[in-house]
């Protein structure tokens, strides 16, 4: 079965941003995620570009909107590449192809009768260029600009959108993931409770001209959003064309919240009226603040999306995005979550254990993949094989239902299980003995399996980093994906293949002030008498251990037992520790400590603490340990 994605088609009255990038890369990972299944797949974004919001744009940048839309349209065209999104077709709505397809369809539906024209005196909003009825106003003014509309009368065109009301509603709750998720499924049928009344469709030459002409009166233009909906089909080709014939039966929109009315009501009717089948599914995302506003174009709080990407690449920016996201609701962004993210997800948890696996690869085997025997090998496999199928049917479920940041979290519980697995079998004790060296050897084999596994399932999200991976996995970095199918084989990489050295592939961000840590443990002492499991030499230096001098310190509000320290440690920290019932803030200002200094960060009583502070848990209160002597601030403790 074919597929079909697609993005809204961005005004050009603004240059792209955060919002749009994020729209896209889903878009994108979508699609790379359905080539992963053999599917045929297109993909369409592109620029909506008449309307008066243009022209008073164009207006106002002193260009005639022809080189004006040409000029915006380009900074969108030419983003997608950047941010390794792919398109099949960048669709402008000025392309001469897609105003035929408006011109035809209008003339159908006129024909068909469902276009009238008539008399109309409503409440009109320059900026949202549409009528709107009282009750969808607040205090009086548009929701969108809280400006109030201006009352003016026009004869025009309407679409008799009310007969396809009650079909509508049926074929909603026929299909019901048809908008999903399911808040918006019931926003739109709370809409429909309402009678739908009538679309008006054009507006008069005297007021707008740069816009398509109505085929049945020269002196009309075609409302924007009749002729933008319209993109999703003239985009593949319709009536005719192939493409249209494959992809159509497959549609997929994605759309944000703000233009669900359009795509939920506005376009399935229009595409009922005009004999088209209607769309698969519309999926529709919340919003991304930015420090807690709403970003938008018209308060200027725009996040440059080039920005991030270069400062942090493609790849972290793509991930941090559909990380971070839940698919349906609104989230925060911020530079700070991200780094977080890259961090801790990225450096730590992905590039750590594949930098751990290929080193041990060539500290045992001079980096050559060795030869696994089947028969110690079904005993030494970890339980990875099972793992990776749970993971690969949650993940294909989750990217199926568009519940991306589920796929990407399946990744990550299986990124956990290999982290465990190879402190459960201990690869360096097994080194130490020839009698293990098979199972060295087959554990080995297992664990680069499940990295050629993770390299292949990031692919949608990070397609560098996974080619980046397979290079280093001997695999070939220019086959470009893997099908799911192969993935599922869960097969060795061939024995004899020689490793390039391994590769750092997140570096960690290092922050001028900010997350920190710890944690619970610092709170609670463990009790002297529980003595914990051996652990090697190779565990303990994962622990990064190292001398920090405290340069403030002060309570943390609500929180008895916390105090926040700022620290240096070669660079300058915040942490929080539960030692305030034994130190007052000013008996610890310029002493030095012993911080954990890798341990992930935590938020503690709102404060992010990066790094865990070391005291002896003693009943009657923390501890602290110190230097015997000053050392510089950083020094690692060996
Ligand atoms: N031109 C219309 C769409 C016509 S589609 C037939 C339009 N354009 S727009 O430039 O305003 O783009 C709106 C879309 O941009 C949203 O639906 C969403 O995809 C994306 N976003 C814009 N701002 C956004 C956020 N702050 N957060 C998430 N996505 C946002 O509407």
């Amino acid at each position: 079965m074919p597929f079909y994605i697609t993005t809204p088609i961005y005004y050009v009255n603004a240059r792209p941003h955060l919002g749009h990038a994020y729209t896209t890369i889903v878009a994108d990972v979508v699609r790379r995620f359905h080539s992963m299944r053999q599917t045929e797949v297109f993909f369409l974004t592109g620029t909506d570009e008449h309307g008066d919001k243009v022209v008073r744009a164009a207006h106002k940048e002193n260009m005639t909107p022809r080189v004006y839309v040409d000029a915006i349209s380009r900074l969108f065209r030419d983003l997608w590449p950047e941010l390794n999104v792919q398109p099949d077709r960048f669709i402008r709505t000025t392309d001469a192809d897609h105003m035929a397809v408006v011109t035809q369809v209008l003339q159908k539906i006129y024909d068909a009768g469902d276009i009238y024209f008539s008399e109309y005196e409503g409440l009109y909003c320059f900026g949202c260029e549409r009528f709107y009825g009282e009750r969808e106003l607040v205090d009086g003014k548009c929701p969108d600009h809280e400006t109030a509309p201006e009352p003016i009368q026009e004869a025009n065109y309407f679409f008799r959108m009310s007969r396809y009301q009650d079909w509508l509603i049926e074929h909603i709750q026929n299909h019901p993931d048809f908008i999903r998720p399911e808040r918006y499924r019931n926003e739109v049928l709370s809409f429909l409770r309402e009678p739908l009344g009538d679309l008006c469709i054009s507006r008069p030459k005297t007021r707008l001209n740069w816009g398509i002409t109505l085929p049945f009166d020269p002196n009309y233009v075609t409302y924007v959003w009749f002729d933008a909906l319209l993109n999703y089909v003239s985009g593949l080709g319709y009536p005719d064309g192939e493409r249209f014939r494959t992809f159509w039966p497959a549609a997929e929109h994605i759309v944000a919240k703000d233009i669900l009315k359009p795509h939920g009501i506005y376009w399935p009717t229009m595409l009922k009226a005009a004999g088209i089948p209607v769309y698969q599914h519309l999926n529709v995302h919340g919003y991304w603040n930015v420090e807690q506003s709403k970003m938008s174009k018209s308060l200027g709080n725009v996040v440059e999306p080039l920005q991030l990407k270069t400062t942090y690449g493609v790849d972290a920016f793509r991930y941090f995005l559909i990380r971070e996201m839940t698919f349906g609701l609104d989230s925060n962004f911020s530079e700070t979550a991200m780094v977080q993210r890259i961090n801790a997800d990225l450096a730590n948890d992905l590039g750590n254990l594949f930098s751990r696996v290929v080193s041990m690869t060539h500290k045992y085997f001079d980096g050559i993949v060795p030869e696994a025997d089947p028969e110690v090998a079904r005993q030494y496999s970890l339980g990875l094989g099972a793992d990776a199928q749970r993971t690969i049917a949650a993940y294909e479920r989750a990217m199926m239902a568009f519940e991306l940041q589920r796929a990407v979290a399946a990744v990550w519980d299986f990124i956990g299980q290999m982290n465990k697995a190879i402190d459960v079998s201990a690869p360096w004790e097994l080194a130490k003995k020839k009698t293990t060296r098979k199972q060295l050897q087959a554990v080995i084999c297992s664990l680069l399996k499940g990295l050629r596994l993770i390299a292949g399932l990031i692919y949608p999200i990070m397609p560098e980093t996974a080619a980046r991976m397979q290079k280093h996995l001997g695999l070939d970095p220019d086959a470009p994906f893997y099908f799911l199918e192969e993935l599922q084989k869960w097969q060795h990489i061939p024995a004899g293949t020689p490793l390039p050295k391994t590769v750092m592939l997140f570096p960690r961000i290092e922050t001028a002030a900010p997350p920190a840590a710890p944690a619970a443990d610092s709170v609670q002492p463990t009790p002297a008498t529980e003595i914990k499991p051996e652990i090697t030499l190779d565990d303990l230096r994962r622990i990064d251990l190292r001398v920090a001098t405290v340069l403030n310190a002060e309570p943390v509000p609500k929180a008895k037992k916390l105090l926040k320290l700022e620290i240096d440690l070669g660079e300058r920290r915040t942490i929080v520790a539960g030692i305030a019932e034994h130190y007052t803030p000013e008996s610890l200002i310029g002493r030095q400590v012993i911080i954990v200094a890798n341990l992930r960060p935590a938020k503690l009583m709102g404060v992010i603490s990066q790094g865990m502070l070391l005291a002896a848990g003693q009943e009657a209160g923390p501890v602290l340990i110190m230097p015997d002597q000053p050392v510089p601030p950083g020094t690692a403790l060996r």
